[in-house]
């Protein structure tokens, strides 16, 4: 192997382990009895993120590039396969919290193989552009599962009524910012993902969309602003509410953000630093996109298109965490309103669906993002538990509009 194949062979397996680490790091700080529990479908339990991101390292990268490879267990397939039918039969996700076998160990373990035999691919192979390819989406897949776990978890513990925090950590109180608006001329503007930098499928291609004038707000909603919502009965007045909105609130009873809760009169919420007094200034989180939108139709706005969003973010270079890194306190819940990207995710108005001319990864990849193109609507923005090196103002993320336990808020937009 050449001097530059070397490098470039460490350079990928030192990458490899730094994102490897993380994932179990994440998990460091959780008793073995919170890595199994699933509270409801959407939430997988922590030890079957920890399988699953290793399962996509065997079936992508061993199972296709490295001779001679044998499987550490037959059946590991079937249960850790997320949805890729292309990829043979997988467990319901639904039923992934019944799975008491294999035990976390035994995925430790797991995990320990199959870095090996990574390890040793990247080795062996003065690393074909394909491998190079797929490992990079491995990567970025695990650190989508980062995000994931801070989710996950933090629904696993908030269903505990004692409260368990995750972090120990104090967070740091929130300053009230006022409120301005950021305006944008009409005019014909580039959007999605080029150059040859990673990125998901569905980022691109980066083509131009024509847009309106329009204003957003430099800061997201805050809590504060939010309960004025709740005390003016925003949940109680239907003509805030779009009607499958209002359907939602009332089969389900929905009267607060997902973590708030009221005791003695008195507004707290549940974040990863545990049970917290309701801060005011800080951006309101774990909202729906019925919630989102019904606020900016009670605040005589409404909510910006994914365009919109992604303009507005091009007038920033600031990503994820690097606010929070200065601090050196790891902060899991978000805390500055003012802050254009890395606290919430904020909920667009666009459905999301493939840009022109958009095509999908090749092979069992093709099932990565293309099939969801239905009944979702698309985020912007980043948030604080997603990974700093895993952010682009192109990333569009994507949900249902009643979900909300991804790290979701406002941002407002108005036309002109
Ligand atoms: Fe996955």
């Amino acid at each position: 192997m050449s001097n530059h194949s070397l490098d470039r062979s460490r350079q990928l397996i030192e990458q490899y382990l730094s994102v490897r680490q993380l994932t179990t790091d994440i998990c460091q700080s959780l008793e073995k009895e919170d890595l199994s529990v699933q509270p409801i479908a959407d939430v997988s339990p922590p030890k079957w993120h920890l399988a699953h991101t290793t399962w996509f390292f065997e079936e992508l990268l061993l199972v296709p590039y490295l001779q001679g490879f044998k499987k550490f267990n037959q059946q590991y397939s079937l249960l850790f396969n997320s949805y890729y039918k292309s990829a043979g039969d997988h467990w319901l996700q639904q039923d992934r919290g019944c799975l008491s076998r294999p035990t976390v160990n035994e995925i430790l373990d797991y995990r320990g193989y199959i870095d090996n035999l990574v390890i040793q691919l990247l080795q062996q192979n003065n690393p074909e552009p394909e491998i190079q390819s797929i490992l990079e989406i491995g990567l970025n897949h695990e650190q989508q599962h980062q995000e994931l776990l801070y989710m996950d978890i933090k629904y696993i513990l908030a269903t505990n009524p004692t409260y368990p925090a995750y972090s120990n950590l104090p967070l740091a109180k929130s300053h009230g910012m006022k409120q301005s608006w950021k305006s944008f001329a009409e005019g014909l503007y580039h959007v999605g993902h080029e150059g040859e930098a990673f990125a998901y499928d569905n980022e691109s291609p980066r083509h131009k969309h024509y847009t309106y004038p329009f204003k957003i707000s430099d800061e997201t909603v805050t809590n504060g602003e939010f309960l004025s919502f709740i005390d003016d009965k925003g949940y109680k007045s239907p003509n805030n509410w779009l009607s499958q909105g209002w359907d939602w609130v009332n089969s389900n009873s929905i009267c607060k953000p997902l973590y708030w809760k009221q005791i003695n009169g008195e507004w707290f919420e549940y974040t990863l630093h545990g049970l917290q007094p309701l801060d005011l200034d800080a951006p309101v989180v774990h909202v729906s996109y019925f919630e989102a939108d019904a606020f900016a139709t009670w605040k005589g706005a409404r909510l910006p298109t994914e365009y919109e969003f992604e303009i507005y973010l091009q007038q920033t270079e600031l990503k994820p965490g690097e606010k929070q890194a200065t601090s050196q306190v790891a902060i899991y819940h978000p805390n500055n309103s003012s802050q254009k990207v890395g606290q919430v995710w904020c909920w667009t108005k666009s459905h999301y669906s493939g840009y022109p001319g958009y095509q999908t990864f090749k092979g069992v990849l093709e099932e990565y993002n293309g099939k969801f193109m239905c009944n979702q609507f698309v985020l912007k923005g980043g948030c604080v538990n997603t990974p700093k090196d895993h952010y682009r103002h192109t990333y569009r993320n994507f949900y249902q509009p009643h979900q909300r336990w991804m790290f979701s808020g406002i941002r407002l937009c108005k036309d002109h």
